[in-house]
């Protein structure tokens, strides 16, 4: 059996399951995924205790996923560079981690969105672990520019810092003001019920990104409608484009996403 699990705290409402399940449906490749609750340190004791009982692989999310890049034996350049590992699988004897978040964002902007991210001036608001894993696979794309924002300016600094690139400002140093192409909330603002503070400007004409979905994204993506964004999306998309890819990894084949997206959202 192919059996996977995602595992963090909390994952009680966590729609992995069905959408793997969905997948595996999709592409004729059955698979059992279940949720673990699994608290911080306890990853590596979990992990083990699911591939004792037939677990081929995992995905990892909050907060264990700083964890997941310390226990994996082997890392692919994306999880490196994101510093976090969302998905476990194994080669050979040899546990791997990837991160497969970076990706789920891009091709839910480029595929599902539509958007051309080769140029646009792009506002990053956030610069925690979410925020981290999406930068550097945003500048791949080719961004003209990314003005990271950040409650905390110290950590938006070392993030900026980090990436040590000619496109990258800190938002706060008016070096890279609007106009946005894309703003892009990747902030845990909205699962406290709060909004990261920001200029009205910054939203207008602008296509505004939640990393969040469901009624956590929905207060920040109201708020930028309401400034003038011209157009909302909430994160449900990269949630299924993230696992896809995960599916790939685990199964080597590529499942369609549309299908499983168009039945979330109808049922959301
Ligand atoms: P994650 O892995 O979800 O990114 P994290 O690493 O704890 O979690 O980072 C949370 C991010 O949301 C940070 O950018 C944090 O800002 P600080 O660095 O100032 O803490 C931001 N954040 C959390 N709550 C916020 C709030 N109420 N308003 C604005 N930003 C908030």
């Amino acid at each position: 059996m192919n059996r996977f699990a995602v595992m963090g705290y909390p994952v009680s409402h966590s729609l992995s399951p069905r959408i793997h399940c969905a997948f595996g449906d999709l592409v004729g490749r059955p698979v059992s995924y279940e949720r673990r609750e699994v608290r911080p340190l306890g990853l590596a004791t979990a992990f083990a205790a699911f591939v004792r009982d037939g677990g081929r692989g995992a995905n990892v999310t909050v907060p264990l996923k700083g964890e997941a890049f310390s226990l994996a034996q082997r890392v692919t350049d994306r999880a490196r560079r994101a510093q976090a590992v969302n998905t476990l699988y194994y080669e050979g004897d040899t546990l791997a981690g990837d991160n497969t978040d970076g990706v789920g964002l891009i091709r839910d902007l480029t595929v599902n969105q539509g958007l051309v991210l080769a140029g646009a001036r792009v506002l990053l608001l956030g610069a925690g672990g979410a925020a981290w894993g999406i930068a550097g696979p945003l500048l791949d794309e080719g961004l003209a520019v990314l003005a990271v924002v950040n409650r905390t300016p110290a950590r938006a600094k070392r993030l900026v810092a980090v990436l040590d690139d000619e496109r990258v400002y800190l938002g706060a140093e008016g070096a890279a003001a609007g106009p946005y192409d894309l703003v892009i909330n990747a902030t845990a603002a909205g699962l406290a019920g709060d909004l990261p503070a920001l200029p009205a400007e910054a939203f207008a004409g602008a296509v505004v990104y939640d990393l969040v979905y469901g009624p956590a994204a929905q207060a920040f993506l109201a708020h930028a409608r309401a400034q003038g964004a011209r157009q909302t999306v909430d994160g449900l998309g990269m949630l299924v484009e993230q696992a896809a890819e995960s599916f790939f990894i685990w199964q080597g084949v590529r499942p369609p996403t549309a299908p499983v997206l168009a039945q979330l959202r109808s049922t959301a």
